[in-house]
Protein backbone atom coordinates (compact mmCIF):
# COMPACT_ATOMS: atom_id res chain seq x y z
CA UNK A 1 0.00 0.00 0.00
CA UNK A 2 3.04 2.53 0.57
CA UNK A 3 4.66 1.80 -2.51
CA UNK A 4 1.46 2.19 -4.47
CA UNK A 5 0.52 5.61 -2.38
CA UNK A 6 4.44 6.85 -3.40
CA UNK A 7 3.62 5.96 -7.02
CA UNK A 8 0.77 7.07 -7.76
CA UNK A 9 2.00 10.30 -5.81
CA UNK A 10 4.91 10.82 -8.24
CA UNK A 11 2.32 10.23 -11.50
CA UNK A 12 -0.14 12.72 -10.34
CA UNK A 13 2.38 15.38 -9.59
CA UNK A 14 3.75 14.40 -13.39
CA UNK A 15 0.68 13.90 -15.49
CA UNK A 16 -0.23 16.45 -17.88
CA UNK A 17 -2.80 18.52 -17.82
CA UNK A 18 -2.44 21.22 -20.97
CA UNK A 19 -5.69 20.18 -22.71
CA UNK A 20 -9.54 19.48 -21.75
CA UNK A 21 -8.68 15.43 -23.18
CA UNK A 22 -5.88 14.74 -20.79
CA UNK A 23 -7.66 16.75 -17.41
CA UNK A 24 -10.67 14.36 -18.50
CA UNK A 25 -8.63 11.33 -18.34
CA UNK A 26 -7.01 12.83 -15.48
CA UNK A 27 -10.16 13.05 -13.42
CA UNK A 28 -11.06 9.86 -15.07
CA UNK A 29 -7.50 8.15 -13.65
CA UNK A 30 -7.10 9.13 -9.55
CA UNK A 31 -10.65 11.15 -9.00
CA UNK A 32 -13.51 8.96 -10.17
CA UNK A 33 -15.39 6.63 -8.04
CA UNK A 34 -14.01 3.09 -9.87
CA UNK A 35 -10.17 5.44 -10.16
CA UNK A 36 -7.23 4.45 -8.43
CA UNK A 37 -7.55 6.80 -5.06
CA UNK A 38 -11.02 5.29 -4.47
CA UNK A 39 -9.62 1.59 -5.37
CA UNK A 40 -7.19 1.91 -2.28
CA UNK A 41 -10.15 3.77 -0.44
CA UNK A 42 -11.71 0.31 -0.84
CA UNK A 43 -9.05 -1.73 0.62
CA UNK A 44 -8.57 0.02 3.87
CA UNK A 45 -11.14 -1.93 5.69
CA UNK A 46 -9.59 -5.17 5.19
CA UNK A 47 -5.92 -3.60 7.11
CA UNK A 48 -5.29 -4.07 10.23
CA UNK A 49 -6.18 -0.92 12.73
CA UNK A 50 -2.26 0.44 12.90
CA UNK A 51 -1.93 0.18 9.31
CA UNK A 52 -5.83 2.09 8.88
CA UNK A 53 -4.57 4.76 11.15
CA UNK A 54 -1.25 5.28 8.81
CA UNK A 55 -2.75 4.68 5.34
CA UNK A 56 -5.82 6.30 6.31
CA UNK A 57 -4.66 9.82 6.54
CA UNK A 58 -1.88 9.32 3.58
CA UNK A 59 -4.90 8.20 1.06
CA UNK A 60 -6.94 11.73 2.48
CA UNK A 61 -3.69 13.55 1.38
CA UNK A 62 -3.42 11.90 -1.91
CA UNK A 63 -6.88 12.98 -2.56
CA UNK A 64 -6.66 16.16 -1.46
CA UNK A 65 -3.25 16.62 -3.77
CA UNK A 66 -5.19 15.13 -7.30
CA UNK A 67 -8.08 17.46 -6.74
CA UNK A 68 -5.54 20.65 -5.97
CA UNK A 69 -3.83 19.77 -9.52
CA UNK A 70 -7.18 19.15 -11.38
CA UNK A 71 -8.79 22.72 -9.68
CA UNK A 72 -5.41 24.18 -10.80
CA UNK A 73 -4.92 23.06 -14.04
CA UNK A 74 -9.13 24.23 -14.92
CA UNK A 75 -8.94 28.01 -13.11
CA UNK A 76 -6.93 29.79 -15.95
CA UNK A 77 -9.37 27.94 -18.56
CA UNK A 78 -12.51 29.56 -16.19
CA UNK A 79 -11.51 32.96 -15.04
CA UNK A 80 -12.21 35.60 -17.21
CA UNK A 81 -9.14 37.67 -18.28
CA UNK A 82 -7.81 40.16 -15.75
CA UNK A 83 -9.19 43.57 -16.94
CA UNK A 84 -6.47 45.83 -18.29
CA UNK A 85 -5.43 48.39 -15.33
CA UNK A 86 -5.19 51.79 -17.32
CA UNK A 87 -3.38 54.11 -15.02
CA UNK A 88 -4.13 58.09 -15.54
CA UNK A 89 -0.34 59.15 -15.70
CA UNK A 90 -1.48 62.95 -15.64
CA UNK A 91 -2.73 62.68 -11.73
CA UNK A 92 -0.31 63.85 -8.98
CA UNK A 93 1.11 61.48 -6.94
CA UNK A 94 -0.43 59.72 -3.83
CA UNK A 95 2.04 58.70 -0.55
CA UNK A 96 0.32 56.79 1.70
CA UNK A 97 1.02 58.63 5.07
CA UNK A 98 0.14 56.79 8.18
CA UNK A 99 -0.38 59.22 11.39
CA UNK A 100 1.43 59.03 14.34
CA UNK A 101 0.54 60.96 17.58
CA UNK A 102 1.53 64.39 17.97
CA UNK A 103 4.61 64.85 20.21
CA UNK A 104 2.92 66.38 23.01
CA UNK A 105 0.13 63.51 23.57
CA UNK A 106 3.30 61.11 23.07
CA UNK A 107 4.99 63.06 26.03
CA UNK A 108 1.78 63.61 28.20
CA UNK A 109 1.32 59.66 28.02
CA UNK A 110 4.69 59.03 29.20
CA UNK A 111 4.64 61.87 31.85
CA UNK A 112 1.14 59.85 32.72
CA UNK A 113 2.82 56.47 33.14
CA UNK A 114 5.70 57.99 35.08
CA UNK A 115 3.42 59.49 38.04
CA UNK A 116 1.31 56.35 37.76
CA UNK A 117 4.35 54.00 38.80
CA UNK A 118 4.49 55.94 42.09
CA UNK A 119 0.85 56.43 42.70
CA UNK A 120 -0.96 59.40 40.80
CA UNK A 121 -4.24 59.07 39.58
CA UNK A 122 -5.36 61.36 37.08
CA UNK A 123 -7.64 64.59 37.41
CA UNK A 124 -9.37 66.77 35.71
CA UNK A 125 -10.31 70.29 35.65
CA UNK A 126 -11.53 72.95 33.24
CA UNK A 127 -9.90 75.12 31.44
CA UNK A 128 -12.72 78.45 31.16
CA UNK A 129 -11.77 78.78 35.24
CA UNK A 130 -13.55 81.12 37.80
CA UNK A 131 -11.78 83.65 39.83
CA UNK A 132 -12.16 81.78 43.23
CA UNK A 133 -10.26 78.06 41.85
CA UNK A 134 -7.94 80.69 39.15
CA UNK A 135 -7.00 83.07 41.66
CA UNK A 136 -8.66 83.41 45.33
CA UNK A 137 -8.46 79.81 46.65
CA UNK A 138 -4.56 80.01 45.29
CA UNK A 139 -3.60 82.71 47.36
CA UNK A 140 -3.72 85.42 44.11
CA UNK A 141 -5.15 88.35 45.95
CA UNK A 142 -6.27 90.85 43.54
CA UNK A 143 -3.33 92.87 42.81
CA UNK A 144 -1.22 90.11 41.96
CA UNK A 145 0.43 90.75 38.34
CA UNK A 146 -1.59 87.47 37.45
CA UNK A 147 -5.40 88.84 37.77
CA UNK A 148 -4.24 91.64 35.30
CA UNK A 149 -5.13 91.55 31.25
CA UNK A 150 -2.04 91.45 30.35
CA UNK A 151 -0.92 88.17 31.82
CA UNK A 152 -4.31 86.28 32.19
CA UNK A 153 -7.12 85.71 29.19
CA UNK A 154 -10.27 86.73 30.46
CA UNK A 155 -13.83 85.77 28.95
CA UNK A 156 -15.22 88.68 27.58
CA UNK A 157 -18.06 90.67 29.24
CA UNK A 158 -17.22 88.15 32.30
CA UNK A 159 -14.66 89.38 34.61
CA UNK A 160 -14.64 86.40 36.99
CA UNK A 161 -13.46 83.94 33.61
CA UNK A 162 -10.83 83.48 32.35
CA UNK A 163 -8.66 80.89 30.51
CA UNK A 164 -6.83 78.70 33.12
CA UNK A 165 -3.10 80.60 33.12
CA UNK A 166 -2.09 77.13 34.32
CA UNK A 167 -2.96 73.44 36.32
CA UNK A 168 -2.87 74.37 39.55
CA UNK A 169 -6.57 75.33 39.69
CA UNK A 170 -6.71 71.79 39.54
CA UNK A 171 -5.70 71.35 42.87
CA UNK A 172 -8.01 73.64 44.78
CA UNK A 173 -11.25 71.78 42.77
CA UNK A 174 -9.35 68.24 43.87
CA UNK A 175 -8.98 69.00 47.64
CA UNK A 176 -12.41 70.86 48.41
CA UNK A 177 -13.88 67.43 47.28
CA UNK A 178 -12.26 66.57 50.37
CA UNK A 179 -11.02 63.06 49.87
CA UNK A 180 -7.89 62.63 51.37
CA UNK A 181 -5.26 61.49 51.27
CA UNK A 182 -4.80 63.09 47.36
CA UNK A 183 -1.92 61.92 44.82
CA UNK A 184 -3.09 63.12 41.43
CA UNK A 185 -1.68 64.32 38.42
CA UNK A 186 -3.29 67.13 36.27
CA UNK A 187 -2.44 67.74 32.67
CA UNK A 188 -3.77 69.83 29.90
CA UNK A 189 -3.36 72.91 28.14
CA UNK A 190 -2.98 76.61 29.59
CA UNK A 191 -3.12 79.60 28.48
CA UNK A 192 -1.12 83.22 29.15
CA UNK A 193 -1.17 86.50 27.73
CA UNK A 194 2.50 86.21 26.52
CA UNK A 195 4.46 87.63 23.55
CA UNK A 196 5.45 84.01 21.41
CA UNK A 197 8.97 83.41 20.66
CA UNK A 198 11.04 80.35 21.04
CA UNK A 199 10.75 79.44 24.56
CA UNK A 200 7.57 80.42 25.34
CA UNK A 201 4.31 80.40 24.03
CA UNK A 202 0.55 81.79 24.87
CA UNK A 203 -0.84 78.21 24.44
CA UNK A 204 0.84 75.57 26.60
CA UNK A 205 0.54 72.28 28.15
CA UNK A 206 1.50 71.57 31.64
CA UNK A 207 1.29 68.77 34.58
CA UNK A 208 0.41 69.36 37.81
CA UNK A 209 1.18 66.63 40.94
CA UNK A 210 -0.38 67.31 43.90
CA UNK A 211 0.36 64.88 47.60
CA UNK A 212 -1.36 65.70 50.10
CA UNK A 213 -1.25 63.17 53.53
CA UNK A 214 -0.37 63.54 57.15
CA UNK A 215 3.60 63.20 56.58
CA UNK A 216 4.47 64.41 53.39
CA UNK A 217 7.71 67.02 53.92
CA UNK A 218 9.98 68.52 51.09
CA UNK A 219 12.43 65.81 51.00
CA UNK A 220 9.62 63.59 49.12
CA UNK A 221 8.92 66.31 46.99
CA UNK A 222 12.61 66.31 45.48
CA UNK A 223 12.86 62.58 45.91
CA UNK A 224 9.72 62.13 43.38
CA UNK A 225 10.99 64.73 41.40
CA UNK A 226 14.58 63.32 41.05
CA UNK A 227 13.12 60.28 39.92
CA UNK A 228 10.76 61.57 37.75
CA UNK A 229 13.39 63.44 35.89
CA UNK A 230 16.06 60.42 36.21
CA UNK A 231 13.28 58.55 34.32
CA UNK A 232 11.90 60.86 31.87
CA UNK A 233 15.53 62.47 30.58
CA UNK A 234 18.30 59.01 31.54
CA UNK A 235 20.35 58.57 34.52
CA UNK A 236 22.74 61.05 34.30
CA UNK A 237 20.53 64.10 34.18
CA UNK A 238 21.44 66.00 36.35
CA UNK A 239 18.50 68.73 38.28
CA UNK A 240 18.85 71.23 41.01
CA UNK A 241 16.07 73.44 42.62
CA UNK A 242 16.37 77.17 43.06
CA UNK A 243 14.83 78.97 45.69
CA UNK A 244 11.76 80.83 44.01
CA UNK A 245 8.15 82.50 44.97
CA UNK A 246 4.79 80.97 44.53
CA UNK A 247 1.95 82.41 46.62
CA UNK A 248 0.62 79.06 46.69
CA UNK A 249 3.97 77.21 47.85
CA UNK A 250 5.67 77.50 50.92
CA UNK A 251 8.64 77.40 50.83
CA UNK A 252 9.00 77.37 46.87
CA UNK A 253 11.52 76.07 43.95
CA UNK A 254 12.21 76.31 40.12
CA UNK A 255 13.09 72.67 39.18
CA UNK A 256 15.86 73.33 36.80
CA UNK A 257 18.04 70.44 34.82
CA UNK A 258 21.44 71.07 33.02
CA UNK A 259 20.47 72.00 29.13
CA UNK A 260 20.11 68.91 26.84
CA UNK A 261 20.53 70.94 23.93
CA UNK A 262 24.20 72.22 24.82
CA UNK A 263 25.08 69.95 27.49
CA UNK A 264 26.23 73.20 29.67
CA UNK A 265 27.64 75.58 27.13
CA UNK A 266 25.30 77.97 26.66
CA UNK A 267 22.37 78.47 23.96
CA UNK A 268 19.56 79.92 23.25
CA UNK A 269 17.11 77.85 25.06
CA UNK A 270 19.45 77.79 28.50
CA UNK A 271 20.00 81.83 27.89
CA UNK A 272 23.26 80.86 27.82
CA UNK A 273 23.31 79.38 32.08
CA UNK A 274 23.46 75.93 30.90
CA UNK A 275 20.74 74.95 33.47
CA UNK A 276 16.95 75.19 31.71
CA UNK A 277 13.55 75.63 34.19
CA UNK A 278 11.28 72.66 33.82
CA UNK A 279 8.58 73.79 36.26
CA UNK A 280 8.03 75.18 39.89
CA UNK A 281 7.87 73.22 42.89
CA UNK A 282 7.00 73.61 46.51
CA UNK A 283 4.80 72.88 49.93
CA UNK A 284 1.20 73.81 49.59
CA UNK A 285 0.82 76.75 51.72
CA UNK A 286 -1.24 75.98 54.54
CA UNK A 287 -3.56 78.89 54.02
CA UNK A 288 -4.34 77.46 50.62
CA UNK A 289 -5.42 74.09 52.56
CA UNK A 290 -7.60 75.81 54.83
CA UNK A 291 -9.06 77.29 51.88
CA UNK A 292 -9.92 74.14 50.57
CA UNK A 293 -11.77 73.26 53.77
CA UNK A 294 -8.54 70.68 54.34
CA UNK A 295 -7.05 71.02 58.14
CA UNK A 296 -3.57 72.20 58.04
CA UNK A 297 -2.50 70.92 61.63
CA UNK A 298 -3.48 67.48 60.55
CA UNK A 299 -2.35 67.28 56.52
CA UNK A 300 0.36 68.83 54.36
CA UNK A 301 1.15 68.37 50.76
CA UNK A 302 3.60 69.39 48.11
CA UNK A 303 2.50 70.13 44.53
CA UNK A 304 4.71 70.47 41.18
CA UNK A 305 3.54 71.73 37.97
CA UNK A 306 5.98 71.26 34.83
CA UNK A 307 5.75 72.49 30.66
CA UNK A 308 5.24 69.86 28.80
CA UNK A 309 6.82 71.77 25.37
CA UNK A 310 9.53 72.43 27.94
CA UNK A 311 10.44 68.29 28.79
CA UNK A 312 9.09 67.70 25.19
CA UNK A 313 12.37 70.36 23.70
CA UNK A 314 14.72 68.79 25.97
CA UNK A 315 13.94 65.27 25.33
CA UNK A 316 14.14 65.85 21.52
CA UNK A 317 16.55 68.81 21.21
CA UNK A 318 13.97 70.96 19.56
CA UNK A 319 15.13 75.05 19.81
CA UNK A 320 11.38 76.60 18.93
CA UNK A 321 8.34 75.47 20.85
CA UNK A 322 5.93 77.41 18.20
CA UNK A 323 7.05 73.98 15.80
CA UNK A 324 4.42 72.21 18.21
CA UNK A 325 1.56 74.05 16.90
CA UNK A 326 2.80 74.88 13.58
CA UNK A 327 1.63 71.38 12.13
CA UNK A 328 4.33 70.87 9.11
CA UNK A 329 4.22 67.71 7.99
CA UNK A 330 7.84 67.27 8.08
CA UNK A 331 8.06 68.08 11.88
CA UNK A 332 5.40 65.97 13.15
CA UNK A 333 6.62 62.69 11.06
CA UNK A 334 9.61 62.59 12.98
CA UNK A 335 7.62 61.28 15.98
CA UNK A 336 6.43 58.09 14.22
CA UNK A 337 8.30 55.97 16.52
CA UNK A 338 6.37 56.34 20.15
CA UNK A 339 8.14 56.94 23.23
CA UNK A 340 9.44 53.76 25.48
C1 LIG B 1 3.49 77.68 37.33
O1 LIG B 1 2.72 77.67 36.38
C2 LIG B 1 3.12 77.06 38.62
N1 LIG B 1 1.72 76.77 38.62
C3 LIG B 1 3.93 75.80 38.85
C4 LIG B 1 3.78 75.28 40.24
C5 LIG B 1 2.91 74.24 40.47
C6 LIG B 1 4.54 75.81 41.27
C7 LIG B 1 2.76 73.74 41.78
C8 LIG B 1 4.42 75.31 42.56
C9 LIG B 1 3.53 74.28 42.80
P1 LIG B 1 5.45 78.73 35.98
O2 LIG B 1 4.75 79.91 35.54
O3 LIG B 1 6.89 78.86 36.29
O4 LIG B 1 4.76 78.06 37.26
O5 LIG B 1 5.30 77.62 34.83
C10 LIG B 1 5.72 76.28 35.01
C11 LIG B 1 6.41 75.78 33.75
O6 LIG B 1 5.56 75.93 32.62
C12 LIG B 1 7.67 76.56 33.36
O7 LIG B 1 8.77 76.11 34.09
C13 LIG B 1 7.79 76.22 31.90
O8 LIG B 1 8.32 74.91 31.74
C14 LIG B 1 6.36 76.19 31.47
N2 LIG B 1 5.98 77.48 30.90
C15 LIG B 1 5.66 78.62 31.56
N3 LIG B 1 5.32 79.59 30.71
C16 LIG B 1 5.42 79.05 29.46
C17 LIG B 1 5.17 79.54 28.15
N4 LIG B 1 4.75 80.77 27.93
N5 LIG B 1 5.39 78.72 27.11
C18 LIG B 1 5.78 77.45 27.30
N6 LIG B 1 6.02 76.90 28.51
C19 LIG B 1 5.85 77.71 29.58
Amino acid sequence: MKDRIAQLQRELTAAPLESPAQRQQFKQRYLASDGEIAGLCRQLPKLARAEKRVFGPLLQELKKMAQARHQGAQAPARSAPAPQKREDLTLPPTYERPGNSHPITQIQEKVTALLARIGFVIAEGPEVEDEWHNFTALNIPPHHPARQMQDTFFIQGKKELALRAHTSSVQVRILEEGNLPVRILSLGRVFRHETISTRAHAVFHQVEALYVDKDVTFVDLKKNLHYFVQEFFGPATKMRLRPSYFPFTEPSAEVDIACLLCRGKGCSICKQSGWVEIGGAGLVDPHVLKQCRVDPDKYRGYAFGLGLERLAMLLYKIPDVRLFTENHQAFLQQFKQPLS
